[in-house]
């Protein structure tokens, strides 16, 4: 039965089927929510240019090395990881870090379903024409009033979870790869028409100086930490997300090529974010540093200034909703694949990621309301106000993802032999290859442990 199934994994059709679903992983909130608002918390320019430069030398070798483990593997995160260190005559207990990748996308998909419940909130609020009368005040204050309703907020976590639930319940090929062909293209279409009337009749030269004018005098530990977390977080690495897809990855298509791609348009997504948001928080006075709000408030406002701005207001959260829901589709996928391994079906392997994660996801709908003010781990004087939302999302960017990318940076660096890594890339040990490796198995392990180090000293 086990075999049955190992076997017969399905595969995508083409390479840019894959490509499509990996951008889909990718792009999210994280791109068009957690982007601009974690640049306006660490200050800016300093924070983008080490996010970039995260990307480049530390996040997109990992996005490779895991596509890598995936397709040699041709299983689940635990079980890829396992079977080729057995094989490579070392410690079946390499499934270990996979079984804490698995829990790791249920903790991600525990935040990201109650954001993705904002964005269909949203959506029906611009459909309803309410964008067209917002100021500034109005746009505040209907998002106060959308965290000061428990019921609402319930509501839309679980009607997103039940869609996402519903999806990967239905399969790998019907379920993924038609919706995320046609939604992101859409998705990248509007951004660019937001950026362009942002930079019209928003404070331009201000964003654009905010962004990517370095104050380098600004940098420090935590922030770079959380440059180079926002970069695992934004291309799904650290916990096994593109190990499935590498799964199902065709032999024959270059790793290296489809990976570039879905950098490139992860970039662009989170840039052209960054460019659609400053601009309006500058010329409405609102604050940079105003966290998960941010582009929910300085969206609408830059939507309720264009004509038509109701019905592209609508459908710009109806795209981000959908690219959330390719993206946590890949936070369910390890676990459902991993179960099903294991003889559970499908449905039943969705329900339990689901449950699991919308239990969790209480503590983040309970951090917009009732426990606001709720400081769990107070008593560390770092941690001293933040509360379950804040130690999730921080948690995940400056420890579960920079600890997942050191287990995948071994493995890939230094477990399985230089033959094997090459024979899977399909190409020759020439001057990419080389960049790549020593990014592998230098740059990303050192940058992690640095940061690490300096943050706890
Ligand atoms: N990259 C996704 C986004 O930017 C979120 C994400 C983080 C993710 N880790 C993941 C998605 C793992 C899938 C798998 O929105």
């Amino acid at each position: 039965m086990a075999h049955a199934a190992s076997s017969g994994t399905p595969k995508f059709s083409s390479r840019l089927a894959f490509v499509m679903a990996a951008v889909g992983s990718a792009v999210g909130l994280g791109n068009v929510w957690k982007f601009p608002y974690t640049a306006g918390e660490n200050g800016g320019a300093a924070f983008v240019a080490v996010y970039l430069l995260g990307l480049l030398f530390v996040a997109a070798p990992i996005f490779i090395a895991e596509v890598l483990i995936g397709r040699r593997g041709a299983a689940s995160p635990p079980q890829a990881l396992g079977s080729q260190a057995v094989e490579h005559g070392r410690t079946n207990a390499w499934r270990i870090p996979g079984l804490f990748g698995l829990v790791g996308g249920l903790l991600v998909m525990s935040f990201y379903s109650v954001i993705a419940g904002w964005t269909l909130d949203y959506m029906l609020t611009a459909a309803r024409g309410m964008f067209s009368t917002f100021d500034a005040a109005g746009a505040e204050a209907h998002f106060d009033g959308l965290k000061a309703s428990l019921p609402r907020l319930l509501l839309w976590q679980g009607l997103f979870m039940l869609a996402t639930l519903g999806i990967v319940a239905m399969g790998v090929r019907a379920g993924i790869e038609r919706a995320v062909s046609i939604m992101t293209p859409a998705l990248g279409i509007l951004l660019l028409l937001l950026v362009v009337y942002a930079l019209i009749i928003g404070d331009a030269d201000r964003a654009i100086r905010y962004l990517f004018a370095p104050d380098f005098s600004k940098l420090n530990a935590d922030m770079a930490l959380a440059a180079v977390g926002q970069a695992f977080f934004t291309l799904s690495v650290g916990i096994g997300g593109v190990m499935m897809y590498g799964a199902y990855l065709p032999k024959d298509a270059s790793i290296f090529r489809a990976s570039g791609m879905v950098v490139a348009a992860d970039t662009a997504v989170a840039l052209l974010a960054g460019l659609a948001v400053f601009p309006i928080v500058f010329a409405h006075g609102l604050d940079p540093e105003g966290g998960p709000g941010l582009v929910f408030v300085s969206l609408p406002l830059a939507f309720s200034a264009m004509p038509g701005g109701d019905i592209l207001g609508a459908l710009f959260f109806f795209f981000l909703l959908i690219a959330a829901l390719t993206s946590a589709i890949a936070l369910y996928e390890p676990t459902t694949a991993w179960l099903s391994e294991r003889g559970v079906s499908r449905i039943k392997g969705t329900l339990i990621a689901a449950g699991g994660s919308w239990l969790l996801g209480l503590l983040s709908v309970f951090s917009f309301n009732i426990w606001q003010d709720v400081d769990p781990l107070g008593f560390i004087p770092s941690l001293q106000g933040v509360n379950f939302f804040g130690l999730i999302t921080n948690g995940i960017d400056k420890l579960v993802l920079p600890l997942g990318a050191l287990v995948i940076s071994g493995f890939v660096g230094r477990v399985l032999t230089r033959k094997a890594v090459l024979e899977e890339l399909n190409m020759r040990d020439g001057p990419l290859f080389r960049i790549w490796l020593f990014s592998l198995r230098w740059i990303t392990p050192g940058v992690v442990a640095i940061l690490f180090l300096v943050n706890i000293f």
